[in-house]
């Protein structure tokens, strides 16, 4: 007789981790465990979620029409390329579904995005992971383990877990040596918090190609992480494709008139930056002085190692700071056992994890 069991494959996708103990007791945390926005959502995108309050008997717009044009009005693009699906990581997954199946190849680079594995798992395509060079993509790896079967390639730009970013120079490199077969798809989930001349979001790389599609997510600079808002836009051909493959009413309608207000909200935006740009680089000083490695970010969080010591590991550590009240999350489901992510957070925040890191570490 035969069971019942899921496809092959599946059993190797790791459920999702929260960093909170599965016996919260609802205790108010200083969570950096997540990748949000500390200063919360924009005030225009809250009275607008408000506002729509009072349709959700409806369904949402298909077509997305306000929140596309907002989107394209903000980046200057053609709205009739842009997609939106329920968070990021649903057109990561759709535009895997739409491109690779068993048999393929779907390229990834070591210390991705978790997303990405999981998105070629469910297609029942193979990953083919390629080393890093300390933290950085390295496009010449990534070129090299392309072939015949590579029908997608993910690049998170920049990265998380790591932070780390390439510039537009080594995308276009990463382009230029992959097949014309294979869709380059441009992950920016943090693109709003760089602002460096070398770095580009993809959206020239998208007009100038046939086969890259770049993703962009409302859940970081922008603060919708509950909403789960995201966006794709690429060339005509693979947006008519996510349009075979997704759900109409992804995205619903206090989530469409939200995005659609908080992309127009410069000042929020600027507020963000501003206040990333002034925590990131105190929090990396300070966890340097605990003698803590910190890789050079340039998202709202920072990866660190702790060095090996079999008395004081990530697990000691993240005990200690749950006492405390604080949570920051393990990279271990990420190869580095040794490796925590924490956001930045308000300033309070900040310093209660520097003192409370303070009292395990240095
Ligand atoms: C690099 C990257 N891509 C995509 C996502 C998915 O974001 P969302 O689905 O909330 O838009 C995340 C979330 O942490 C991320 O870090």
């Amino acid at each position: 007789m035969e069971f019942l069991s899921p496809r092959p494959g599946i059993s190797h996708i790791r459920p999702y981790q929260p960093a909170k103990p599965s016996d919260d007791d609802g205790r108010a945390w200083i969570d950096l465990s997540l990748t949000v926005n500390p200063l919360g959502p924009s005030p225009a995108a809250l009275h607008a979620y408000r506002h729509a309050a009072s349709r959700i008997h409806h369904y949402p717009d298909s077509r997305q029409t306000a929140l596309r044009r907002a989107i394209a009005r903000r980046y200057d693009l053609d709205d009739s390329r842009i997609v939106c699906g329920g968070g990021s990581d649903d057109l990561l997954q759709l535009l895997c579904q739409a491109y690779a199946g068993p048999g393929d190849e779907v390229l990834c680079h070591e210390h991705g995005y978790r997303g990405f594995i999981k998105a070629a798992r469910l297609t029942g395509a193979t990953p083919i992971v390629a080393a890093e060079r300390d933290m950085v993509v390295d496009v010449e790896a990534m070129i090299e383990l392309s072939g015949n079967k590579t029908r997608l390639c993910y690049l998170a730009n920049p990265n998380n877990p790591t932070g780390t970013y390439i510039p537009a120079d080594a995308v276009q490199r990463l382009r230029a040596g992959l097949p014309p077969h294979t869709l380059l798809v441009l992950d920016s989930a943090y693109a709003e918090y760089i602002r460096r001349d070398n770095y580009a979001d993809g959206v020239d790389l998208v007009e100038g190609s046939d086969n890259v599609v770049m993703v962009r997510s409302f859940s970081k600079m922008h603060g919708l992480a509950g909403l789960r808002v995201g966006w794709a836009y690429g060339p005509r051909t693979v947006i008519d494709a996510l349009e075979h493959v997704r759900s109409p009413f992804a995205v619903s309608v206090p989530a469409q008139a939200a995005a659609a207000a908080a992309i127009t909200d410069a000042e929020h935006e600027n507020a963000t930056y501003d206040h990333n740009a002034a925590w990131l680089p105190w929090l990396t000083q300070e966890l340097e002085q605990l003698g803590l490695r910190v890789y050079p970010s340039v998202c709202n969080f920072l990866l660190v190692r702790v060095a090996p010591d079999p008395s004081l590991g990530v697990p000691q550590i993240l005990d200690h700071l749950a006492r405390r009240g604080i949570l920051v999350k393990s990279c271990v489901e990420y190869g580095m056992a040794d490796g925590l992510r924490i956001t930045v957070g308000l300033e309070e925040e900040n310093r209660a994890l520097v003192t409370a890191l303070g009292e395990v570490v240095g």
